[in-house]
């Protein structure tokens, strides 16, 4: 396409804000990824004037979120970005996996222009849609003159991509970045800064160019009463390359886990620790001096080791044998 007049790209790819249920008063009972971008844009007449172009890349509830669609994001963000009269790029989204496209996009791009991910609580068809403020909020914040980084505009609040957290299953300020906090307000279409905007160094979007096919396979195991090592075992055997440990408090791991991790390490699995806990990193050192993420959610976690590994020579999964 052409370059034309400066103008926000708002790329649509499903979830609850694009839900739509039988009842307007059914909050639950719905299918994410049915309205159409031009639709959501059109719920909301205070864009009425917006220079906007739209992108449906995707119509999906984000539980199902993929590195195919992960890739397309980071492709199609590279080109657009690149372009003198995309201003920003608002990004409507599921809120299930947010968290985890947030972070990835802002860890590969780390964009000078502003990259907003929006989402909603409620479908578009309820009484309470919380999808139209929010998404024209995260036209205001795109809009925002020094804006920058992969960012979260959700409930009147603004949070770093690669710091969200969702946090309730429900309600509708469902978001949280604890424990820094959010970046900034937003409040009648003003955006109040409170922190510094993200500056984070990209990776690149090369590291994304691999054929998804060799993309590593990283997985999450959280540690738990009566934890079975056999669910360990099983990962190393059908060819994980690396695993995130979700430790019951600051990184402690049920001792079958722990031994069944030390044969996945043996094995030549990448282990990562973190912590089940709703809030906190795990601080100080992990059992058997393995590495403790930076990352305060497992989610989080999970998405660091797999760029990690991503970062690393490609080397296609192979099944492995475990030694005892
Ligand atoms: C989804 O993540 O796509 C469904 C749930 C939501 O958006 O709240």
């Amino acid at each position: 396409m052409a370059n034309t007049l400066p103008h926000l790209l708002l790329i649509a790819t499903g979830g609850t804000i694009a839900g739509r249920a039988a009842r307007a008063d059914d909050n639950v009972g719905y299918r994410a990824g049915e309205v159409g971008a031009a639709d959501l844009v059109a719920a909301v007449p205070a864009l009425a004037g917006t220079a906007l172009r739209t992108l449906q890349l995707a119509q999906m509830d984000s539980k199902d979120m993929s590195n195919a669609l992960w890739q397309a994001l980071v492709q199609t963000l590279q080109t657009e970005l690149a372009r003198d009269d995309v201003t920003g790029v608002v990004i409507t989204h599921g809120t299930d996996t947010l968290e985890e496209t947030a972070f990835f996009l802002q860890r590969v791009l780390a964009p000078v222009k502003p990259v907003v991910l929006t989402a909603a609580m409620r479908p578009a068809t309820s009484l309470q849609a919380d999808g139209p403020q929010n998404l024209l909020d995260a036209v205001v914040v795109a809009q925002t003159s020094g804006a920058r980084g992969v960012l979260l505009a959700f409930g009147g609040q603004v949070h770093a991509g690669d710091e969200v957290r969702k946090v309730d299953a429900y309600r509708l300020q469902a978001f949280d970045s604890a424990p820094a906090g959010p970046l900034a307000l937003v409040e009648e279409g003003r955006v109040l800064p409170l922190r510094p905007w993200p500056q984070g160094r990209a990776l690149g979007a090369a590291v994304c160019e691999r054929p998804l096919a060799q993309w590593p396979r990283v997985g999450w195991i959280t540690s738990h009463a009566g934890f079975d090592a056999a669910l360990v075992d099983a990962a190393v055997a059908s060819g994980f390359d690396g695993l995130v440990l979700a430790g019951t408090g600051n990184g402690t791991l049920h001792a079958d886990l722990e031994a069944a991790a030390a044969r996945a390490q043996a094995a030549g699995v990448t282990l990562r620790l973190s912590t089940r806990c709703a809030s906190g990193r795990v601080v100080g050192g992990g059992p058997r001096g393995w590495p403790v993420s930076a990352e305060s959610s497992p989610a989080q976690a999970r998405v660091a080791l797999l760029l990690d590994l991503l970062a690393k020579t490609a080397t296609p999964s192979t099944p492995r044998s475990i030694s005892a």
